[in-house]
């Protein structure tokens, strides 16, 4: 900008700097920032916040909630009617209103597995493209009135064509619950992934039905996260470290091991997150050898690359251990690190097809 001019962009900034609000919400003590711009519902999403919600726009009423105290301003007209009653007690729907002073809520947050619906949604494919050779990358779109929640970090049953089928792990934010990200391994003669790699095209129909699964992030945890990746098992890796991210959790470690180079194959995106990020180290390991055949001598080199990476990283040691890759890889690994004193409930496991 020349001197003496006006910079917009810094008005639009203080603008919104002045009509931020933190919001509350009890009784987890989560809280988020909000601006005018969003409704409540959005600004806790991308905060990496899972409060009970189910259309996204005013029309099933699980988002209600009750505000205890401060302002805030119906921005979206709703079908769902709240009666005079409830609007009298503070109800609202976080998904029509904004916060227009600092708010405090009573709402509920999903805080297990358990509290996430199982939910059948019929997404369109928004894009598909080549990873790799083998690998495919295929972005779903939910319709805007029917989203997919779920944790980060779970999976969900895919079906195309005639019903041919898999459970893959999402490799994606719940923080975008429209959007929706996987990575499809290339497996000949599996009929799911033969589909996927040779007649699945743009905005062909794929049900979702899910989620499932139990690898996800201990939000209570202040302990550094530390990823051990091997091979394709990236894709709930990358989940959670996004929610993580969007929860604003510092101290991330992230370690790929792959059988080979081609193996470790988004390493773009474990790089960018290491160059922005003061707290994310980040460390590739080329294996040589085949990690889905893990007979005597590759078990041993595993473990002694694993106890190399243990020794040299002292973070790792009062971590929480993520582990996500070939059934076989992630039994070999796991044990390591139970056998290192590290209690169950520090080492969580994912095995990925
Ligand atoms: S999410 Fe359905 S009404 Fe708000």
């Amino acid at each position: 900008m020349e001197p003496g001019t006006v910079n917009p962009l810094a008005i639009k900034d203080s603008m919104l700097h002045v009509m931020t609000a933190q919001v509350t919400v009890l009784p987890s003590k989560h809280d988020f920032l909000v601006d005018g711009r969003d409704s409540l519902l959005e600004a806790a999403m991308r905060a990496g916040i899972p409060l009970n919600y189910g259309c996204s726009g005013g029309n099933c009423g699980l988002c209600k909630a009750k505000v205890v105290s401060g302002e805030v301003k119906k921005t979206r007209h709703h079908d769902f009617v709240i009666s005079h009653e409830e609007q009298d007690q503070g109800y609202i729907l976080l998904c029509s209103n904004t916060a227009v002073s600092d708010v405090v809520l009573e709402a509920p947050v999903a805080g297990s597995v358990q509290d996430i619906p199982f939910q059948q949604i019929e997404a369109k494919v928004k894009m598909t493209g080549h990873i790799s050779d083998d690998i495919l990358m295929l972005h779903l779109q939910t319709p805007r009135t029917q989203r997919l929640r779920f944790l980060a970090g779970q999976r969900v049953t895919l079906r195309v064509g005639q019903s041919f089928s898999s459970e893959l792990s999402i490799a994606s934010c719940p923080c975008d619950d429209r959007n929706v990200l996987f990575h499809i391994q290339r497996q000949t003669g599996n009929l799911f992934s033969d589909y996927v790699f040779e007649r699945l095209k743009l905005n062909d129909t794929v049900e979702i039905e899910g989620p499932q699964g139990e690898f996800i992030l201990h939000e209570k945890s202040t302990r550094p996260l530390c990823f051990f990746v091997f091979d394709n098992g990236f894709a709930p890796v990358k989940s959670l470290i996004e929610h993580a991210l969007s929860l604003e959790i510092e101290n991330i470690r992230l370690y790929w091991f792959g059988s080979s180079k081609q193996h470790i194959y988004l390493p773009n995106v474990a790089h960018s997150w290491a160059d922005a990020l003061d707290n994310f180290y980040y460390e590739e390991h080329v294996l040589g050898f085949d990690l889905h055949s893990l007979s005597g001598n590759r078990e041993k080199m595993l473990i002694k690359e694993i106890e190399t990476v243990v020794t040299g990283d002292t973070h790792i040691l009062t971590g929480d251990i993520y582990i996500a890759g070939a059934e076989l890889t992630v039994n070999v690994v796991e044990k390591y690190f139970l056998e290192k004193g590290f209690p169950k409930t520090r080492v969580s496991v994912e095995c990925v097809k």
